[in-house]
């Protein structure tokens, strides 16, 4: 990307010194070919952002592959406008006030990657908006007045991954048309803050799992029902970012009222009466996590899964049978504490939690590395002093210790239980595990975008 470099260039620009720059880069790139004069043309880059457009520049070069027309008047885009730039990947046109695009406006630009339309008054998506994008990889179309994505829209838009289409007006949307061989790339839909009330749960509840991971429907006017809070308490239980995230900002309108809104991941009881059908009978595997220590350290290995009742059971399953359990314990949270831990410990140690009530289990887990610890440095003044130490405490051990008199150190408190199998161990967990820190993916994502738009600087006069 070359914003960078423009940012270098507004720095050094000055007067006619900018000029010759410009002059300098245009005769460079391409001898043949014109930068046009509202636009700074640099290396595969043109930017014509804020540059007061109401129309495409007459002339546009054909090499450019990022084209950027943020910031200006635009209100149209007739066919084939990009037709001149077959090799074009971004198209940034934040920010204009474009209401529709004709028939065939992206003609021969079937190279585009990355079209950001955010921030503009489109209030239909057609179907042949973006027809023959099949590299299309984002589509930005956030802050518009659309209230309607026509069926058959994504038809074609295979390479599809991350669809923005937040602070519109949408009260429907056609999930029926995204399926996993349709689409198997997408992995994010962006429909926060739209006009939904009531949506066809089956087929939001058949969307592909790597979709609905990334399906942001929050602060729309959602009619609260149980076919609703079931997809919500799916998704909640699978600890989806768009729930962990934004769980203030699901609501939902009792009987469509939108003065009783309810703040449905909050206060569930209104949906006691609801039936939510378990789960597919498929633990959760939660990630592996690595944890590397030194022969003889203490190891904590936790037990942190989806599952957030308080009222959990865990297991754990050792790498091999024969693990000297006198060493190991665990806590109520389901953590496990190996107190010297040998080299023959490494392996993968499994964490099966259970939620006995609602049927569901979620395991975790940790491969664990116990080195040697060869590699600890010691020099030899401070191997002398330690053999010092050693000899003077024995020295002082022979001296003044009686024998000890074994009256406090019985047996080990009974916090374990030895089994046939390597599966030990199984308490309940009375606390929830802290969690996560708040994460805005959505709106991260598209604040990166807004600042990419402000840094470019004006354009030339
Ligand atoms: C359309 O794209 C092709 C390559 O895909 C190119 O050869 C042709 O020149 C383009 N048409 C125009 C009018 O630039
Ligand atoms: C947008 O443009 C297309 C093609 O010119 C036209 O068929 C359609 O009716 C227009 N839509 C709106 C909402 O004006
Ligand atoms: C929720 O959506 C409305 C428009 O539907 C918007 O005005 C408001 O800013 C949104 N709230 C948040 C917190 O995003
Ligand atoms: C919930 O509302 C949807 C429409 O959004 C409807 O199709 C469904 O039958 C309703 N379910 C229940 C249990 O009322
Ligand atoms: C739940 O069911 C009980 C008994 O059938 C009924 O009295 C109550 O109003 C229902 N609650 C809701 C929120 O529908
Ligand atoms: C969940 O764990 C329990 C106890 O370990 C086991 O009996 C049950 O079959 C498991 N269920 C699933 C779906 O794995
Ligand atoms: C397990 O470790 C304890 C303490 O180090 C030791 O006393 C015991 O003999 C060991 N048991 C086995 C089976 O190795
Ligand atoms: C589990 O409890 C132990 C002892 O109270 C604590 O050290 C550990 O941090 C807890 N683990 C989690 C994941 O909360
Ligand atoms: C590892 O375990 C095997 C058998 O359980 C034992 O013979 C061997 O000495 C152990 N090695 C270490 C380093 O503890
Ligand atoms: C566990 O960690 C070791 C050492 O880091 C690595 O060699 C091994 O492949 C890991 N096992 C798995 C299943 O990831």
């Amino acid at each position: 990307m070359g914003f960078k470099n423009f940012k270098d260039l507004r720095i050094m620009t000055s007067g006619r010194f900018h000029a010759f720059l410009l002059l300098l880069f245009c005769v460079l790139q391409r001898s043949e070919q014109t930068c046009p004069s509202v636009c700074l043309c640099i290396s595969d880059t043109v930017s014509c952002s804020a540059a007061g457009l109401n129309r495409l520049p007459r002339s546009l070069p054909s090499f450019p592959t990022n084209l950027d027309l943020s910031h200006n008047h635009l209100t149209w885009l007739g066919p084939k406008s990009f037709y001149v730039m077959p090799r074009l990947e971004k198209l940034w046109m934040a920010h204009n006030e474009i209401r529709n695009l004709s028939h065939n406006v992206f003609s021969n630009v079937s190279s585009l990657r990355v079209l950001d339309l955010s921030s503009n008054k489109l209030q239909i998506v057609e179907r042949h908006h973006f027809q023959g994008l099949w590299r299309l990889e984002e589509l930005r179309l956030f802050n518009n007045k659309i209230s309607q994505v026509e069926a058959g829209t994504f038809i074609g838009l295979s390479s599809l991954k991350k669809v923005y289409l937040s602070f519109n007006h949408i009260t429907d949307f056609p999930f029926f048309s995204i399926q996993d061989h349709t689409h198997p790339f997408l992995a994010m839909l962006d429909l926060s803050s739209n006009r939904m009330s009531s949506l066809l749960w089956e087929d939001v509840k058949a969307l592909p799992r790597l979709v609905q991971q990334g399906l942001y429907i929050h602060n729309n006017s959602l009619i609260c029902n149980c076919s609703m809070y079931s997809v919500f308490w799916h998704w909640n239980l699978r600890n989806y970012d768009s729930i962990r995230d934004f769980a203030d900002e699901h609501f939902c309108n009792v009987n469509g009222d939108p003065r009783t809104s309810l703040q449905f991941l909050h206060n569930n009881r209104f949906f006691k009466n609801c039936t939510v059908e378990k789960p597919v009978m498929q633990p959760v595997v939660d990630l592996l996590s690595d944890v590397v220590i030194y022969e003889g350290d203490r190891a904590h290995l936790d037990c942190l899964t989806s599952l957030t009742s308080k009222d959990l059971s865990f297991s754990w399953l050792y790498p091999r049978s024969g693990i000297n359990d006198t060493l190991i314990s665990m806590f109520p949270n389901g953590t496990l504490e190996i107190q010297a831990a040998m080299v023959n410990d490494s392996g993968i140690y499994l964490c099966t939690a259970v939620d006995v009530k609602q049927g569901l289990n979620a395991t975790r887990e940790v491969n664990v590395t116990v080195l040697l610890p060869a590699a600890v440095p010691f020099n030899t003044g401070y191997t002398t002093l330690l053999c010092c130490s050693v000899t003077l405490v024995l020295i002082f051990a022979y001296l003044f210790l009686t024998p000890c008199q074994c009256g406090f150190c019985k047996n080990p408190p009974a916090a374990y239980s030895q089994g046939t199998l390597s599966c030990i161990f199984s308490c309940f967990r009375r606390q929830q595990p802290n969690g996560g820190t708040l994460r805005h993916v959505a709106f991260t994502e598209q604040l990166m975008g807004e600042e990419r738009a402000g840094q470019i600087p004006q354009s030339s006069q």
